[in-house]
C-alpha cells in the first residue's frame, strides 16, 4: 500500500483545530450572500486569492476579517458541520475543536448563539457521521484579562458542552501570566487547560515556563521551541504533556515546518501529535499535514501510527473511551 493510502486509512485524532480557521472561501461567499454581508470580492476565486499572509500577525488579520460573515446560529452549525464532514472523510475519529467566542461577541454576536450552533453540529456529526468531537473555548490573548474572565463567566451555563479552555491569537507582549487568574478560575470550574506557545515569539522559553509553573497547562499547542531548552524539555517529559504541532501552519508563518523538531520529539518519546490548525488558510487538513511530515522525514508506518497513538493518549477523554479508540 502506498504511504498516502496508509495515511488516509489510519484512524486519526485531531487536537489543534480552530473552527473559524476552517472557513473555506466557498462557504464564506455563501454565508456572505445569505446574511447580506458585502465582501470586497465577487467570486470564490477572488476570495481564495485574498487569503495571503506570511506571518502569524498577517494571517490573523484575514482570519478575523473573514469572520464577519458568521452571524447566526445556523452559520456556526454550517461551519462546524463542514469541518466535521471533511474530517470524517479523512477518517478522523475524534476531534477537539477550538472556538474563539470573543472574535464574535466583540462584533455583537451573542455567545449563546455561537455555542449552540457548534454544539448542534457536534451532536449531529456524532449521530450521522460517527465522528466524535468536543469543544475547547479559547481566550484571545490580545484582549484584556477582564474580557477573558467575563467570557469564562458567560460560558458557565454551557459548562457541560465545553471540555477545556485555551489561549490563542497574538502572543507578542501577551504572556500567559496575563491570564493567571482566568485560568485559575477555569481550573476551579473543572475545565482542562491548554495554551498556544507559538514558534515565532520573542520570550518563547519564558512563556512556556509560565505555562508550566503559573498556569499549569494540561498540554501545549505548538511549543516546539521548548526543545531549545533542556530543562523545559525535561519538565514537559516528566509531566507527560503532549504537543499539538501543526507542520503546514509552521511552514506558512516561519517557512520552516519544524520537521527536525518533530523528529526529535519522536526520538525523545515526547507525546507529539500532528494537526491542521487553520486548514482553510493553510490549505491542508490533517492527512495533508501527515503527508507533508512523512515526505520531509521519510517516516515509517509505525511512526505515523505513533502520532495518532499519542493523540488519543493525550485526548481529553475518559480512559475507557481512549482505550476503545487505541
Ligand atoms: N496561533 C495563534 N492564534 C491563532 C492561530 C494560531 O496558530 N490560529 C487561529 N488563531
Ligand atoms: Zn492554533
Amino acid at each position: 500500500m502506498a504511504v498516502d493510502a496508509f495515511i488516509a486509512g489510519m484512524p486519526k485524532c485531531e487536537l489543534h483545530l480552530h473552527i473559524e480557521g476552517t472557513l473555506e472561501p466557498e462557504l464564506k461567499m455563501r454565508l456572505a450572500e445569505r446574511n447580506h454581508v458585502r465582501m470586497p470580492y465577487r467570486t470564490v476565486e477572488e476570495a481564495r486569492d485574498a487569503y495571503k499572509f506570511d506571518s502569524l500577525t498577517s494571517f490573523l488579520v484575514g482570519y478575523y476579517e473573514s469572520m464577519n460573515v458568521l452571524l447566526t446560529e445556523p452559520d456556526f452549525y454550517d461551519l462546524a458541520t463542514a469541518y466535521l464532514t471533511k474530517a470524517a472523510s479523512q477518517n478522523v475519529r475524534y476531534a477537539e475543536i477550538f472556538f474563539d467566542p470573543q472574535a464574535h461577541t466583540s462584533r455583537g454576536v451573542p455567545f449563546d448563539l455561537v455555542i449552540r450552533g457548534l454544539r448542534r453540529a457536534v451532536l449531529d456529526a456524532e449521530r450521522l457521521l460517527g465522528i466524535r468531537a468536543q469543544l475547547i473555548m479559547c481566550f484571545l490573548r490580545d484582549f484584556s484579562a477582564e474580557y477573558a474572565m467575563a467570557t469564562l463567566m458567560e460560558s458557565l451555563p454551557y459548562r457541560e458542552w465545553i471540555v477545556g479552555v485555551g489561549l490563542d491569537s497574538d502572543e507578542r507582549d501577551n504572556p500567559p501570566v496575563k491570564f493567571a487568574k482566568v485560568f485559575a478560575r477555569a481550573r476551579e470550574e473543572g475545565y482542562l487547560i491548554t495554551a498556544h506557545c507559538d514558534i515565532d515569539q520573542p520570550n518563547t522559553h519564558e512563556h512556556i515556563r509560565q505555562c508550566l509553573d503559573v498556569i499549569g497547562v494540561d498540554r501545549i499547542d505548538h511549543g516546539s521551541n521548548a526543545l531549545e531548552d533542556e530543562e523545559l524539555t525535561a519538565e514537559i517529559a516528566r509531566r507527560g504533556l503532549g504537543f499539538t504541532v501543526c507542520p503546514v501552519s509552521n511552514g506558512f508563518v516561519t517557512s520552516d515546518m519544524k520537521a527536525a523538531e518533530i523528529r526529535r520529539m519522536l526520538d525523545l518519546g515526547l507525546k507529539v501529535t500532528i494537526n491542521s490548525d487553520d486548514p482553510a488558510y493553510f490549505l491542508a487538513y490533517v492527512s495533508e499535514n501527515l503527508q507533508a511530515v512523512q515526505e520531509k522525514l521519510g517516516l515509517g508506518r509505525d511512526e505515523l501510527v505513533q502520532f495518532e497513538r499519542n493523540a488519543f493518549e493525550i485526548a481529553w477523554l475518559p480512559r475507557a473511551t481512549k482505550d476503545a479508540f487505541l
